[in-house]
């Protein structure tokens, strides 16, 4: 559990942000890169088709500010000469890596043949990463599934194919396809892919405690990490691997921190989106951050209810002032849990009604428009 590289680029510590459509934009990056701890962030998967007719919105994707270097930008799509063009602009604008989505299990991505649509078509896989290795000089990467059903599981091929092919770092996403996110990621099938390949092999699924993941990890031998849904509960959790990775006792914040993360969050959508869009995004994170705090569901049922800055703005401090009074937030380290039911890349995390706000025409979920 060291850092490693990919090519030339320290991915120290070595700990990723995972990707999450409508989630880790460009302001949650940020978030979570200032709480420290972050080796690597990743942009939501992007597409291709959208990307190469010009699409505003998938371009907007792939913006990012110097301080989260290193930068992956990653793309999806069935057609080779569409993610070799992709992969071309990724590089224009600066990206450090270009990662190829090769897990997303949505059925309109896996119709069009990309996502984890490619695990059932290795010739049209080894074609598009030929394709982007000859257009693009920064390194290559691939985030994968364990295989398309638990009857072809396939990813230890898929890594050695893409190892061949010049890819420079395999990420791995412990569960089928057709698991979406039921049951449990598979890290046994995981370090299988990390003994099968020379390139670096990172871990993924269901890390949101700091014991468990330095369990997985250990077992598992991969490189790195890369953590999603738990850095949504718990923004501290790279930092707090960090921690203990160095011999330090995790970081502890105290419920004053918490609640300034949610508002520093807040300031940061309202700068950067439309307010409708700004609001969506706070609730969506505000309701992730609560969960497992003493009147979490209370207040997240409050909130899904607001409808104005103020409102949220107000709800907060009369959340936290409540629960600091009644003394019971424990020692301030947070322990994710891992009970959010999804079954695609959508940001299907959030409540029905968020969602009806994410999809603003002007901003949009990102399937819904750039399908
Ligand atoms: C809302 C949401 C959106 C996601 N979007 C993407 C994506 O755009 N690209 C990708 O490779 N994986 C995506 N994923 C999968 C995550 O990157 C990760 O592989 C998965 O959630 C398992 O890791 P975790 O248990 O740490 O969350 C998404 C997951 C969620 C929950």
């Amino acid at each position: 559990m060291v850092p490693f590289k990919i090519r030339n680029i320290d991915i120290n510590p070595p700990l990723i942000l995972s990707p999450m459509a409508g989630v880790t934009d460009f302001t949650f990056r940020r978030l979570i890169k200032r709480r420290g701890g972050v080796g690597l962030v990743v942009s939501e998967f992007i597409s291709v088709e959208g990307l190469t007719r010009n699409n505003p919105k998938s371009k907007r994707q792939m913006r990012f500010d110097e301080s989260e270097r290193p930068y992956a930008v990653q793309i999806f799509g069935g057609q080779p000469e569409r993610m070799a063009m992709g992969a071309e602009m990724a590089e224009e604008i600066g990206a450090d890596i270009l990662d190829v989505n090769c897990g997303c299990p949505a059925p309109k991505v896996v119709k069009n043949g990309g996502g984890s649509g490619l695990l059932r078509d290795l010739p049209r896989l080894e074609t598009i990463l030929k394709e982007i290795k000859k257009s693009i000089s920064i390194p290559l990467t691939l985030k994968v599934r364990t295989g398309y059903t638990d009857s072809t599981i396939n990813v230890v091929d898929v890594a050695k194919m893409a190892e061949q092919c010049g890819v420079e770092h395999i990420q791995v996403h412990g569960r089928t396809r057709d698991q979406g996110y039921k049951g449990l990621a598979n890290w046994e099938i995981i370090r299988q892919v990390k003994e099968a390949v020379s390139v670096p092999v990172s871990g993924n699924g269901d890390v949101v405690s700091i014991e468990s993941g330095m369990k997985r990890w250990r077992e598992s031998g991969t490189n790195g990490i890369l953590i999603g849904r738990g850095a949504m509960q718990n923004p501290w959790i790279f930092r707090q691997f960090e921690d203990v990775l160095a011999g330090r006792e995790p970081y502890r914040p105290d419920l004053e921190e918490k609640k300034s993360v949610l508002l520093e969050f807040f300031e940061m959508c309202l700068d950067e989106m439309p307010e409708i869009v700004a609001l969506g995004k706070m609730k969506q994170l505000a309701g992730q951050f609560t969960k497992g705090l003493p009147g979490g569901a209370q207040f997240r049922q409050t909130l899904y209810h607001s409808h104005s800055v103020q409102e949220i703005l107000d709800n907060i401090t009369t959340y936290f002032g409540s629960i600091s009074l009644e003394g019971n937030f424990g020692d301030g380290l947070v322990e994710a849990d891992a009970d959010i039911e999804i079954t695609s890349c959508e940001p299907s995390v959030l409540p029905l009604e968020n969602r009806s706000s994410m999809t603003a025409e002007h901003w949009g979920s990102p399937l819904e428009t750039s399908l």
